[in-house]
């Protein structure tokens, strides 16, 4: 496994692992970090926008629709902590990665709930 903190917002905001990225997102569904390559062809989910529903998201390229509750599922466990978020990566220790800036939408910005996961401290 591998533990990596990053910041949740902002220069360094995303890890890139195994050539698969992840952001820290708060939407209004639930806190996670989430993979950013959509499942159809590997879209920017990370500017994916809620439209016509509250609970899935659009991906921008085909318009794909992606429930926040399959991302969630599919997120490492993760926990915030003020401007960072600590999360732990099914990879080998010693697996490369890079952390590097993503933009992201308002959706995946917005000021969501605080359940459990992502979106609270211990
Ligand atoms: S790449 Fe996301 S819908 Fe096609």
């Amino acid at each position: 496994m591998l533990v990596l903190t990053f910041a949740v917002a902002g220069a360094g905001n995303c890890v890139e692992l195994e050539g698969m990225p992840y952001v820290f997102a708060r939407t209004r569904v639930a806190s996670l970090v989430m993979p950013v390559k959509c499942a159809h062809r590997g879209g920017p989910l990370h500017l994916a926008e809620f439209i016509g529903s509250d609970t899935r998201l659009t991906c921008p390229w085909h318009g794909r629709r992606v429930s926040v509750t399959r991302l969630l599922a599919q997120s490492p466990p993760a926990v915030r902590r003020g401007n960072t978020v600590t999360a732990v990566f099914r990879v080998p220790a010693g697996t490369r990665h890079t952390i590097r800036h993503l933009p992201l939408s308002a959706a995946l910005s917005a000021a969501g709930p605080r359940p459990g996961g992502a979106g609270s401290g211990p």
